[in-house]
């Protein structure tokens, strides 16, 4: 368990993966994966986590009540709400966060020339608007943060009266959005030292703590908010992988790592647990079917990968030589023996506890089930495989439809056909066998004839765990609608890489089915008919 401390030289981690993360295109989560996710960021040691927009629908409201019951705990962080700056949205954003010890509504309002156009208000407007929601806020609330949307492109002169007036009806947090991610690192510290300094009432020893919140349109958003933190900021607004609208917001791992490796520069602390970082970074890309880039700092698959033979050699004499900080201080390990076949479920529940899973009864007996199978076909099973497995079994969509067995024909001498045995939530049966291009082309047909679900694929990447021919396969898959911008990712495990795939493919149709409303589709056929469908023409 973290224990968060803070003085005034701590940087607050303020995590919006479940919020400004989920609006990334095709992130949408279940509740019970928004909830898996919120665990896993207490353990890293954020201190607060927005856990959601609760105006935006019951479902939303429902996850950050969840949240906020089971994870904002008493030595837990602060669980937060984001609400528009209107009535209904700040009381239903209180009823979301209520019942965790430590909540927090954020409330905004577009302050840019273009926001104020864009909502059709005055200054003195926007001015009155921001008083009225904080005061609001602050009759429900202790904890209140409050954003200028757009402050990259507001006028100083104007963030000052916005900022001050939130800060006199009881705000207690200011956060800065640079929210279409315009600004660069040098214009970027000397606004925010301006902010600070002549913001009545929000100045040094006022206890108001400043926050930035930078998008990374420019692929700037680490180097602007390290920039601000250098002047005086103390909470950093950030996502896992760096996850968010359009080209994303800040991402935790850079900002964490900056501030760890290169302590002596900035002399300062975090409540960060780096050692927890990839594994979050995993969790978050598998439950949003979103890949991270090999080259991605910090957590891509090449991060700690060193290619040529020059590095190999400098690395091998000295570490240091070309690396500034070790895989072990993000949680990267050495594909490790942990377990074999003969291992028994005592010792699998051991390790899952090292890692940082809690399985018991049932739970415990699906994923014994599924790694005595593992232990069977794969001779050396590793942290990262027993990883994968708990992805693959708990990252779970609602399931409207889910995969029994799959069967594929395929090679150089007739045409790739699959069968596949799925079942809906009513528990019927239904079998139906397509032909493709190829066994994962073949079967994803046959899936679409029985969910009549039709969609796009518009991504899909296969890459494998560990090393060696008998590793395990790990597939994401994001698919989309014609005339929706909307996409759904899923991901699957599987040491056959066709399953891995089906079982990806049939999480991102749940979840489809789920965020589209489709959940009363018929499936195709009687239960249990066999039907048999040609692609190829
Ligand atoms: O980017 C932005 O401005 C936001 C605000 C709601 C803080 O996400
Ligand atoms: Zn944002």
């Amino acid at each position: 368990m973290v224990t968060r401390t803070y003085d005034e030289n701590t940087v607050i981690f303020f995590d919006t993966t479940l919020r400004d993360g989920e609006q990334s295109p095709g992130a949408t989560l279940s509740s019970a994966e928004k909830l898996e996710i919120a665990r896993q960021l207490s353990r890293l040691g954020v201190d607060v986590i927005e856990a959601g927009f609760p105006a935006a629908s019951p479902d939303d409201l429902k996850a950050v009540q969840r949240v906020a019951r089971e994870v904002g705990t008493e030595d837990g962080p602060t669980i937060c709400g984001l609400a528009r700056a209107v009535e209904s949205d700040i009381r239903t954003c209180w009823e979301g966060v209520k019942d965790a010890k430590k909540p927090r509504i954020h409330t905004f309002l577009g302050t840019s020339p273009y926001h104020l156009r864009m909502l059709n208000i005055s200054e003195e407007q926007a001015l009155e608007r921001i008083r009225n929601a904080v005061t609001l806020a602050r009759s429900l609330c202790e904890d209140i943060e409050f954003s200028p949307m757009d402050a990259g492109r507001t006028d100083i002169e104007f963030l000052i009266k916005a900022c001050a007036t939130a800060v006199e009806a009881g705000a207690t947090t200011l956060n800065i959005p640079d929210t279409v991610g315009y600004v660069i690192p040098s214009e970027w510290a000397d606004k925010l030292e301006h902010l600070i300094a002549e913001t009545p009432g929000a100045g040094p020893g006022s206890g108001v703590i400043w926050s930035v919140h930078c998008h990374n349109d420019l692929g700037m958003a680490t180097a602007n908010t390290l920039a601000a933190v250098k002047v005086g900021v103390r909470q950093v607004e950030v996502t896992i992988n760096g996850i968010g609208e359009r080209a994303g917001n800040t991402s935790l791992e850079e900002v964490a790592m900056t501030i760890q490796t290169r302590k002596p520069y900035y002399g300062l602390r975090t409540n960060i647990d780096s050692t927890q970082i990839m594994k979050t970074s995993r969790m978050v890309s598998n439950y949003m079917g979103m890949p991270v880039q090999p080259n991605k700092a910090i957590v891509g698959a090449n991060a700690f990968a060193h290619e040529s033979g020059i590095h190999q050699d400098g690395v091998l004499k000295d570490a240091l030589n070309f690396e500034i900080m070790t895989p072990e201080s993000v949680g990267l390990h050495q594909s490790k023996l942990v377990l074999g076949k003969h291992s028994g479920r005592h010792a699998l529940k051991k390790r899952l506890e090292e890692l940082g899973y809690q399985v018991e009864g049932d739970a415990l007996n699906q994923v014994f089930a599924r790694f005595k199978h593992l232990a069977d076909t794969k001779k050396n099973v590793t942290d990262a495989d027993l990883e994968a497995l708990m992805t693959d079994e708990f990252s779970k969509p609602q399931e409207y439809f889910s995969l029994s067995d799959i069967q594929v024909v395929c090679g150089t001498m007739g045409m790739p056909t699959a069968t596949i045995r799925m079942h809906n939530a009513n528990g019927e049966t239904f079998v139906q066998s397509a032909v493709g291009t190829g066994p994962v082309d073949a079967s994803y047909r046959a899936v679409d004839t029985i969910t009549k679900a039709p969609n796009m694929l518009i991504e899909y990447s296969v890459h494998s765990v560990t090393e060696g021919i008998d590793a395990l396969g790990e597939v994401t898959v994001r698919i989309g609608l014609p005339n929706s911008p909307r996409t759904f990712g899923g991901y699957g495990a599987d040491s056959d890489i066709v399953v891995a795939s089906v079982k990806a493919y049939v999480a991102a149709v749940n979840r489809m089915i789920a965020g589209m409303g489709l959940g009363d589709i018929q499936p195709e056929g009687d239960a249990a008919v066999v039907g048999i469908t040609t692609g190829t023409d």
